[in-house]
């Protein structure tokens, strides 16, 4: 029987959601981007060639898959024909397998603008990557957005305003060639295996995660039933991929960050070793423990089945681990993680110690070749969690994958 397999960010986004879909993506037939726009950036790397992609599913480098950018997300024409460009630029043929749901909205550069005048008047800044995706997806809420079908439909293509329809023209017929009816699609491959690729994470949906500072789209694993133009029991499993460690990039509450001033040195060994900059807009990335609060959150939140976790080679060389197993909010501790951000700020991260293997991980093919240590801190996180972790990366290359248990098996 074929499955359908959802890979979502499991904290703050740029998990290495791009890497594991594209390692993934070997098994399936076609991969849908259910959410969020060009604020994405996943990156995958196959030896000496590196992608960065923001809107087209990370499984396009395979020859023979279909990719789909589905009804959850909000496309940016001039990004999307640029990244189609690079691709081709770079020997990938992306001719008759790049689609987009009907049901997609589009991103006009007046919205991009807007997101960067609004946000910059706010008196506290979220940090949003300036790419129109708050605003696109406000108008949409507001029913005064664009979808792709809407191109069709002469009467609203006249109603737009001049600027509006004149940015789109040169991108209209190209556009409309690429539409599909993501609904008829999936049931037409219901015997398709397929991979739904998130963007953003759980702690930027924008109804699970740290509200306000969230991104607005449906990040969350009922994202990809909505934006897969599925009911959501077609999906058959959901994995939720996470750091060793925790980043953020913006603003909002972040209880496990390192601290700033007492442990700048493992502030910046973790930066530099993980190469925590954004793809998107260069920032370098916010830093702090993994956070096992925040990421049984998710769990629980999202129905995630299996976990995956990613940069765990960061901490290679490190004496002793650390991870926030509860917080201390005004003298209570607390295991939940709280919807208040003025609580989730005054957290007091609790951490638990583990010992560092000294050992590079790089070298290991099968899970049982690990150090002791390294199981330990990864059957810990399995047992608070209650979900196994079934894929440990630990390198970003392609290759530097390790598969405990198939997400593709039953
Ligand atoms: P995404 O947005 O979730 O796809 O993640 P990004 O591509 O924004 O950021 C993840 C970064 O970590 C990229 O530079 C990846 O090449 C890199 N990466 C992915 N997995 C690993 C890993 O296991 N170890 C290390 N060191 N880097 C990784
Ligand atoms: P991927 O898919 C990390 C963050 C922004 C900002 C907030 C709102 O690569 O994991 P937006 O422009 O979406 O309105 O910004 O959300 N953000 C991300 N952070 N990874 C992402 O995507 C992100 N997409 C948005 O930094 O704090
Ligand atoms: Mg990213």
């Amino acid at each position: 029987m074929p499955m359908n397999v959802v890979v979502m960010g499991a904290q703050w986004g740029d998990e290495g959601k791009g890497k594991i879909v594209d390692y993934l993506a070997n098994e399936a037939q076609i991969i849908v981007r259910f959410a969020g726009g060009a604020n994405a950036g996943h990156t995958i790397v196959i030896g000496q060639e590196q992608y960065a992609l923001h809107l087209i599913p990370s499984g396009i480098l395979y020859p023979d898959k279909m990719v789909i950018l589905g009804a959850g997300m909000v496309i940016d024409p001039v990004a999307l024909f640029s990244e189609l460009k690079m691709l081709r630029d770079r020997g990938i043929d992306t001719t008759g397998r790049v689609f987009i749901s009907d049901r997609a909205h589009l991103v006009l550069p007046r919205y991009i603008q807007i997101d960067k005048d609004r946000d910059l008047a706010r008196k506290k800044p979220i940090g949003t990557t300036g790419r129109g995706i708050g605003i696109t997806y406000s108008m949409k809420s507001d029913r005064d957005g664009i979808r792709i079908a809407d191109l069709e439909w002469k009467e609203k293509m006249e109603e737009l305003e001049p600027a509006d329809r004149n940015f789109l023209a040169p991108y209209v017929e190209q556009l409309k060639g690429m539409s599909i009816d993501l609904s008829a699609y999936m049931v037409h491959h219901k015997n398709a295996q397929i991979l739904f690729e998130g963007a953003q994470g759980a702690l930027l949906d924008l109804d699970l995660g740290t509200y306000p500072y969230v991104s607005s789209g449906m990040s969350s694993a009922a994202g990809a039933a909505i934006g897969g133009c599925i009911g959501p029991r077609r999906l058959d499993k959901v994995l939720g991929v996470f750091k060793a460690y925790s980043t953020r990039v913006g603003n909002g509450p972040f209880p496990s960050e390192f601290d700033p001033d007492s442990e700048d040195e493992l502030c910046r060994f973790v930066r530099e070793t993980g190469r925590e900059y954004g793809v998107t807009t260069g920032r370098p990335r916010r830093c702090g423990y993994l956070d096992l609060v925040a990421l049984r959150y998710a769990c629980l939140t999202n129905s995630i089945d299996s976990l995956v976790m990613t940069h765990l080679d960061v901490y290679d060389t490190l004496d002793e681990i650390k991870a926030c197993i509860a917080y201390r909010i005004d003298d209570r501790m607390d295991e939940n993680f709280p919807a208040s951000v003025e609580a989730l700020n005054k957290a007091v991260p609790v951490l638990r110690s583990f010992t560092g293997w000294k050992k590079s991980l790089a070298n290991a093919l099968t899970y049982d070749e690990f150090p002791t240590s390294a199981m330990e801190y990864i059957e810990f996180i399995e047992r608070f969690c209650e979900t196994p972790i079934d894929i440990v990366s630990v390198g970003y290359d392609r290759k530097e994958t390790i598969i405990r248990k198939s997400p593709w098996a039953k």
